[in-house]
């Protein structure tokens, strides 16, 4: 008969083996957790980015292609940082692209080729998306992990300012914007354009 044996699982299924000094296991996996969740969506906005980068056209072309690199290199590095700190509370952190679509809860960026203003409409939203969660998240983590919500409220700030660069370019004298109220990318791009229409 073969011994009786009781042995445990090396990671338990309510966290990692280990995490940073002064959490739980429990509370470090779950910090893990919503990260992931930002690390998606930073992967996400930096090719997002780039796409724009390479699909913008019209006469604002060069002033919009070459205003967004630097918006990729930032990106990229928070996306860096992410899934270093998701590492360091114990926890791997998944980068592949396959995982990132099958877990992303949010449709792919739905334009192609088109001019400046109806990207920047569309890149409104996708940074309104990005930013509310980040904003959601840093609230989330801040009592169990003041380090985690330090990091994401250093990077909002960046995010929002690149936000900022946006919106700008969508925005009345009178301080409005085109594209209030719209729902979807595709809604945000075609408010752009109509108002265009109107005013020429
Ligand atoms: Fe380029």
């Amino acid at each position: 008969m073969a011994a009786k044996t009781s042995r445990k699982p090396k990671t338990s299924v309510t966290g990692p083996a280990y995490t940073v000094p002064g959490l739980t296991t429990e509370q470090g996996g779950r910090v893990a957790a919503a990260l992931q969740q930002r690390l998606d969506a930073l992967t996400d906005l930096g090719l997002t980015l780039k796409h724009i980068h390479w699909n913008v056209v019209g006469p604002h072309f060069i002033a919009v292609h070459r205003m967004l690199d630097p918006q990729v290199e930032a990106v990229r590095g928070f996306a860096d940082e992410v899934a270093e700190r998701i590492a360091t509370l114990g926890v791997a952190p998944v980068g592949t692209p396959g995982a990132l679509v099958a877990r992303r809860t949010w449709d792919d960026y739905a334009v192609g080729r088109a001019g400046a203003v109806e990207h920047l409409g569309a890149l409104d939203l996708v940074y309104q998306g990005v930013i509310a969660e980040h904003r959601q998240v840093a609230e989330e983590v801040e009592e169990a992990d003041p380090v985690t919500n330090d990091l994401l409220i250093t990077q909002l700030g960046q995010l929002e300012l690149f936000h900022w660069f946006v919106r700008a370019h969508l925005e009345n004298s009178g301080g409005e914007l085109v594209t209030q109220g719209a729902r979807t990318e595709t809604d945000a791009a075609g408010r752009v354009s109509r108002g265009r229409r109107r005013s020429a």
